[in-house]
């Protein structure tokens, strides 16, 4: 009996000690150091940084198969935590900025947009800086906007010969820097400042490059030219603001909208706002907009059996409102939309999204792991990336703009943040429509006045570009016709 009870006793004691352990370790040990998410193996201290600078889609590529959803890349004395798939990443999108912030890992934009806008502000007067956005965007705004798009899409376009060859992407930067120039910087740049306004631009454009990004104010040529560059664009704006000011002279263009803008206290706009708020929004448009209208004509060439269902849909509504192209036409073009959505789901210009972590939280992936990611990790997706899970897109690498179509619409199926090309949540695009419209109104007025050849072999992805956009050059055979309405 006495020795049955010795046994009980040991049993119990080890019994309590197991218990008492795990009760220890749930409330001492903080839950963050023991459910982190796996690590990217790599060479200690600058291991991560030389498998990020192979190109962080390629160490996505690598590690996503083996890591799975969630994963942290030690970045010198960082971490970076990757959530990857629309399972994981609703926290990333939808957060608190008090929880995930966008300052700190974009403030190297701050000497290109200048003080005291956007990621140089408080989260408060940002909040307001962005309805200024919204309400330069609404589609009151857009409708005018689109008539200017036209006006500058005809009129560049009708410089072209009859039949040519010329390198797309070229002329369709080319033509984005026009017509943003008129819906976005206005008419007095675009009709009497073009040439200054533009190579000013030009220089603050070169002034962002991959170093930038760490060390934003090495005082490095680019950087001397940049901050000269912002400096004489705020004195053009400043002299723009006053004449309209001095002459009471409104126009529809998103500086005006700055011009008018006020915040909650009722203080207006300065002009040095206006202008950082106006290079925020070329930056935010400009490039993105003119690599999207690239790959949407590259793969339209490639895939003639889309080309001929875009055609027919130009055809029908050329039928129904003859050569009439205005907002709520471009809004009827389903068919180009798809297309369109398609190339910028396989080649969205930002490859990648940051953010900086505050506070400790959780994420559980589709096969039920739970992470727990301290603060201060830098948390990241990648648009390059979560668009092509094969869980989500039926051959992902496939151009196959009928995925978007009723009775498939793959990127609804999966749920929200499964397209992520504009970002999504808290800090979803804001220039979507705009770009929509302002693509779309390129490429109707392409297909229904040429017709064209892809020359060049179909391009590649230029993942050196801080907007990752296309390597080279893409030449194109054009002819003009007039699209036969049958
Ligand atoms: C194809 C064209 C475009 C693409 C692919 C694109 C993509 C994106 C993405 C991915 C974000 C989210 C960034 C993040 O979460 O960190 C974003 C935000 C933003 N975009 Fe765009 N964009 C485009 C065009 C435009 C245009 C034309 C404008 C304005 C005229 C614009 C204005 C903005 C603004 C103001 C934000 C910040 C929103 C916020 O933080 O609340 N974008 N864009």
């Amino acid at each position: 009996m006495d020795v049955d009870n010795k046994f009980f006793n040991v049993a119990l004691l080890i019994v309590a000690t197991v218990v008492v352990a795990k009760l220890i370790s749930a409330l001492v040990i903080p839950r963050s150091r023991k459910r982190l998410p796996p690590t990217v193996k790599a060479f200690p201290v600058i291991g991560g940084l030389l498998r990020f600078l192979k190109g962080p889609v390629v160490m996505l590529r690598e590690e996503y198969p083996k890591l799975g959803s969630v994963f942290t890349l030690n970045l010198l004395n960082k971490n970076i935590t990757f959530f990857i798939g629309p399972e994981v990443s609703a926290h990333f999108f939808k957060a608190p900025e008090a929880d995930l912030s966008q300052q700190e890992v974009y403030q190297f934009n701050v000497p290109t947009f200048g003080p005291g806008v956007v990621f140089d502000v408080d989260y408060s007067v940002r909040q307001e800086q962005f309805r200024f956005f919204t309400e330069s965007l609404r589609v009151t705004k857009l409708k005018g906007y689109v008539d200017q798009m036209i006006t500058e899409t005809e009129d560049y376009f009708s410089k072209w010969g009859d039949s040519g060859e010329v390198d797309l992407k070229y002329e369709l930067e080319h033509l984005i820097i026009l017509t943003a120039s008129r819906c976005l910087l206005g008419q007095e740049v675009r009709d009497k400042l073009f040439a200054d306004v533009s190579a000013l631009f030009h220089d603050l454009d070169n002034g962002m490059l991959p170093i930038s990004v760490i060390f934003p104010y090495l005082p490095i040529p680019a950087h001397r030219r940049r901050d000269q560059a912002r400096k004489k664009l705020a004195h053009i704006f400043a002299n723009i603001i006053a004449s309209r000011r001095e002459t009471g002279k409104s126009e529809n263009d998103m500086l005006q909208c700055f011009m008018d803008s006020k915040y909650k206290d009722g203080r207006p706009t300065t002009e040095a706002e206006v202008t950082g708020l106006l290079i925020a929004a070329l930056f935010a448009g400009q490039h993105t907009s003119s690599i999207t209208s690239t790959w949407t004509g590259a793969y339209l060439f490639r895939h003639k059996e889309f080309l001929s269902a875009v055609l027919d849909e130009q055809k029908n509504l050329m039928k129904k409102h003859g050569n009439k192209v205005d907002h709520d036409i471009l809004s009827e073009m389903d068919v180009l939309y798809r297309c369109i959505k398609e190339a910028l789901r396989l080649h969205p210009p930002l490859i990648m999204l940051l953010r900086s972590s505050h506070c400790d939280f959780s994420v559980t992936t589709r096969d039920g792991k739970e992470y727990d990611i301290p603060k201060g990790h830098i948390v990241a997706t990648s648009p390059a990336f979560a668009n092509r899970l094969p869980h989500i897109y039926k051959d992902p690498d496939r151009y196959d703009p009928d995925r978007f179509a009723v009775g498939r619409e793959e990127d609804k199926v999966a749920g929200a943040f499964s397209y992520i090309s504009f970002g999504g949540g808290r800090h979803g695009c804001l220039g979507e429509p705009f770009a929509y419209l302002q693509i779309k109104a390129i490429w109707s007025h392409l297909l229904r006045n040429f017709e064209f050849e892809l020359i060049s072999p179909f391009p590649e992805i230029d993942w050196n570009a801080m907007v990752v956009g296309v390597k080279g050059k893409v030449m194109v055979r054009y002819k003009r016709r007039v699209l036969p309405v049958d």
